[in-house]
C-alpha cells in the first residue's frame, strides 16, 4: 500500500460524489493518474434509458482523451457502492466488462499493463489489466 496510490483511490472515492445515478443509486468514481502526476476523475452518468448509462471509468478516460492526455494515463483507481457507502464493500468493486475493454485500448496504446486499484472496506486491491481481461481483443488484432 503506497501513500500515492491511496491518494488516487481517495480521489476515486471523492469523484463518486458527482455520480448521477438516480436509478441504481450505485455511485462509482474513477481516478486516472497521468504521467505528469495530474489526476483526471470521472463518475457514472445514468440515463432514463438505462442501457445508455456511462460508467465512471469510461467517463474519466474520455475526459483524459479530450484533454489530449489519453497516452499519458498510467494507473487507474475505481471505487463504488450504494450512495453513502462508496468503497465500503468487503470485496473490491472492479470495472465492468465494457470498461475493461476501454482500459485495454489505453493499455495497448501506452504498452503498459495498467494497474487498476479497486477500493474496498480495508483499502484497495490492485489488479493488472491483463488479469481483468485476459486474451482481450485490441488494436493489434486489426492489423
Ligand atoms: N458502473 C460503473 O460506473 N463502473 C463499473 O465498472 C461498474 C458499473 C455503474 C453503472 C451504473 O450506473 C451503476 O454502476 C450500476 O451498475
Amino acid at each position: 500500500m503506497s501513500a500515492m496510490t491511496q491518494s488516487l483511490v481517495d480521489a476515486a472515492i471523492d469523484a463518486a460524489k458527482t455520480a448521477y445515478a438516480p436509478y441504481s443509486n450505485f455511485h462509482v468514481g474513477a481516478a486516472l493518474l497521468l504521467d505528469n502526476g495530474q489526476i483526471v476523475t470521472g463518475s457514472n452518468f445514468e440515463n432514463a434509458s438505462y442501457g445508455m448509462t456511462l460508467c465512471a471509468e469510461t467517463v474519466a478516460i474520455s475526459k483524459a482523451n479530450s484533454d489530449g492526455q489519453l497516452q499519458a494515463i498510467r494507473e487507474i483507481a475505481v471505487a463504488g457502492g450504494l450512495a453513502g457507502h462508496v468503497g465500503t464493500a468487503a470485496e473490491p468493486i472492479t470495472p465492468c466488462g465494457r470498461c475493461r475493454q476501454i482500459i485495454k485500448e489505453v493499455a495497448d496504446l501506452t504498452k503498459t499493463d495498467i494497474p487498476v486499484h479497486c477500493a474496498h472496506a480495508t483499502g484497495y486491491t490492485t489488479f493488472r489489466l491483463s488479469e481483468l481481461l485476459p486474451h482481450g481483443f485490441g488494436p493489434a488484432n486489426l492489423k
